[in-house]
């Protein structure tokens, strides 16, 4: 047992889908989470960029005494990931193998769709990984870039013309391929789940990749023995940019409260 924190960290919202399943599996957990709202979308950013701000963000959260951090982000874990992970003592953990995981297990024709932000579609790590766990798995990948902006202007009910338009302009292609299992490679999509199911229809497998880093996290730290139990957890949340927004958003996609509101910080002197 190891009581200290587990730090999870996103450009904005999209990890709460990470910390909203730690909130479940792992109650007595203590979780730490950083939004860079300030600088929100990762998805479009250059890799020396997004080294630069995974950087800054992992020394914020270091600044706390972590035993585990959750890069809750698809963004940052296919492109900045393998390299910060070699800077830190304790575990860091990304969303990509996790969702191809549970992806291979729930594809039946081998046909699955990836959606995600440009830089995580550039980067090929989620084909890479998949064709690894079984080389006749067949992927399609497409960037949705005008996901990201609208779940964090709230804009992800079914009935919302905007959301609805954009999810069909996205996702026909992949529906018209014939995948049965599309990843949700941003952790940002799941917070759509509804409007992408009901687009997508009953047969298609949704992977959200939040709640899958979220069970590899559960077995991780049951492995090396590090959970707490017997006690009830706590969340500290924390933004780079002013937190009225974040905090009422984030308590309608947590389905709680945020026990001690939200923070702002300065992720510049990191
Ligand atoms: N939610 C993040 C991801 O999974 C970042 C999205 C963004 O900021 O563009 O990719």
């Amino acid at each position: 047992m190891d009581e200290r924190a587990i730090g999870v960290f996103d450009s904005g919202l999209g990890g709460l889908t990470a910390v909203r399943e730690i909130r479940r599996i792992l109650p007595g957990e203590t979780i730490i989470y950083f939004g860079d709202t300030a600088r929100v979308p990762y998805g479009s950013r250059s890799k020396e960029m997004l080294l630069k701000y995974t950087r800054q963000d992992m020394r914020f959260l270091r600044s706390f005494d972590l035993k585990a951090v959750l890069v809750a982000c698809g963004t940052v874990s296919t492109t900045a990931l393998p390299q910060v992970r070699k800077e830190h003592d304790i575990p860091v953990l990304g969303v990509v193998e996790p969702a191809c995981r549970a992806a291979a297990k729930s594809t039946r024709n081998k046909k699955v769709g990836l959606i995600a932000t440009a830089a995580s579609i550039r980067s090929g790590a989620y084909e890479e990984t998949l064709r690894a766990i079984d080389s006749d798995i067949q992927v399609k990948g497409k960037a949705c870039p005008l996901f990201v902006p609208l779940v964090e202007n709230g804009r992800v009910h079914s009935g919302d013309v905007v959301i609805e338009t954009v999810v069909r302009e996205y996702l026909q292609e992949l529906k018209d391929w014939g995948a049965d299992t599309l990843i949700l490679g941003c952790t940002h999509y799941p917070l759509l789940m509804e409007v992408i199911g009901a687009f997508m229809g009953e047969g298609v497998a949704l992977i959200n990749s939040g709640a899958a880093a979220a069970e590899e996290l559960k077995a991780h730290l049951e492995q090396a023995d590090l959970t707490v139990s017997g006690r009830d957890g706590d969340a500290w949340f924390y933004a780079s940019d002013r937190v009225q927004n974040f905090e009422e958003l984030a308590e309608l996609f947590l389905a709680e409260k945020l026990p001690h509101g939200a923070k702002k910080i300065d992720i510049e002197q990191y």
